[in-house]
């Protein structure tokens, strides 16, 4: 779907949104360092986030800069999912009949209609997606090929893919045979967990049926056998130890902490003896300095990211111990993003 071409309209509005994200970034730049020059570092902001965002408003309360970042902060944020729905409407006619293509393949996708969406997350617009994510028929193609691979790729530096692949290289086996990813989307780490184990057989489950529609796009175009299922990541009621592998990326930011505990209670139970799991996810707060954690959670506050900051503040190594695996291993890749933790189910679980 990489070949899709937009138009005109689509193109400049996309190519202005991120121009300004460019903006933004230097305007982020320079209100840091205003507040260096306040005085106001990472060694110097309050321990508490609260704390730090009202000492920063007080700090550059008359501050051009500061109200210049946080207008376009708040702009970007709301702004690129209308401009990619746009966008879409532009090219619908000529990509329609792809779409609807795609539909037939090796892949397979288990939608389950009598669903319950818990309330944390149907109550949210995660990303600011007015109405959610399955609030119009074709969020999956927008979400997954527009705003990711016109948008977020550019604005991240490019390598928004490239982390997934490293995440799944840090596996410490190359034999996987049954993997699973959780909270899986339109595909993209499945992407990578394909591409790093070829043999295996691909599963994922995802609370979203128009996300999973597209990653099911994603893998009949390139001819594989993904299995996809609308089902909980907490509870995906397949049997004990059916997968080797168990994988999420940027899952864990948008669920609440009891979930992020009932979700590696879950990987562990899924996971055979000696199974691996790989979580990836923003970074820590802890293991970043508090000027970096503010400006996280900043974006945060735009982002339609409700547990960011709970999820962020959230020991992963302690939530994996607790789960009960073993030879845990959390790290930020160089450069900030993302977070990757790696652990192993003991061979003697039980
Ligand atoms: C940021 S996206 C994941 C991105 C994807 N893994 C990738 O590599 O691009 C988060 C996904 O998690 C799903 N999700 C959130 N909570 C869930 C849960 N408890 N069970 C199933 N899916 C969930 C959302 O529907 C959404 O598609």
């Amino acid at each position: 779907m990489d070949e899709v071409v937009l138009g005109q309209r689509g193109r400049a509005a996309i190519d202005f949104h991120c121009a300004v994200r460019g903006a933004v970034a230097k305007l982020q730049r320079a209100v840091e360092a205003e507040l260096s020059d306040a005085g106001i570092t990472a060694q110097t902001m309050p321990e508490k986030m609260d704390d730090r965002h009202r000492l920063v408003d007080a700090t550059l309360a008359e501050s051009a800069t500061y109200g210049a970042r946080a207008l376009l902060g708040e702009w970007t944020a709301k702004d690129h999912g209308p401009i990619c729905q746009d966008a879409f409407a532009e090219i619908r006619e000529a990509v329609e009949p792809m779409l609807k293509a795609l539909e037939d393949g090796p892949a397979s996708l288990e939608l389950d209609e009598a669903l319950k969406l818990p309330a944390y997350f149907e109550q949210v617009w995660f990303h600011r997606t007015t109405g959610g994510w399955d609030a119009s028929p074709h969020n999956g193609f927008v979400h997954g090929e527009l705003i990711h691979k016109r948008i977020l790729t550019r604005v991240f530096g490019g390598n928004i893919f490239g982390h997934r692949r490293t995440a799944a290289q840090r596996a410490p086996r190359r034999d996987y045979r049954h993997i699973l990813d959780m909270g899986a989307s339109s595909g993209h780490n499945m992407v990578a967990l394909t591409e790093a184990f070829p043999d295996a057989e691909v599963s994922g489950v995802d609370f979203s049926a128009r996300m999973l529609e597209q990653a099911r796009r994603v893998a009949n175009a390139r001819g594989w056998a993904w299995k996809l299922y609308q089902r909980p990541c907490e509870d995906t009621g397949f049997a004990d130890e059916s997968f080797d592998l168990v994988s999420s990326y940027n899952l864990i930011h948008e669920i609440p902490p009891r979930i992020i505990r009932a979700v590696f209670a879950e990987a562990f139970r899924l996971l055979e003896p000696s199974g691996t799991i790989i979580m990836s996810d923003v970074p820590r707060y802890a293991e970043i300095d508090r000027m970096a954690s503010w400006r996280f959670d900043w974006m945060a506050r735009w982002g339609g990211e409700p547990y960011w900051r709970a999820a962020s503040s959230t020991d992963l190594v302690q939530v994996a111990t607790d789960a009960g695996f073993t030879d845990v291993d959390g790290s930020v890749l160089p450069g900030g993003q993302p977070y990757i933790l790696v652990a192993r189910k003991p061979e003697a679980a039980w």
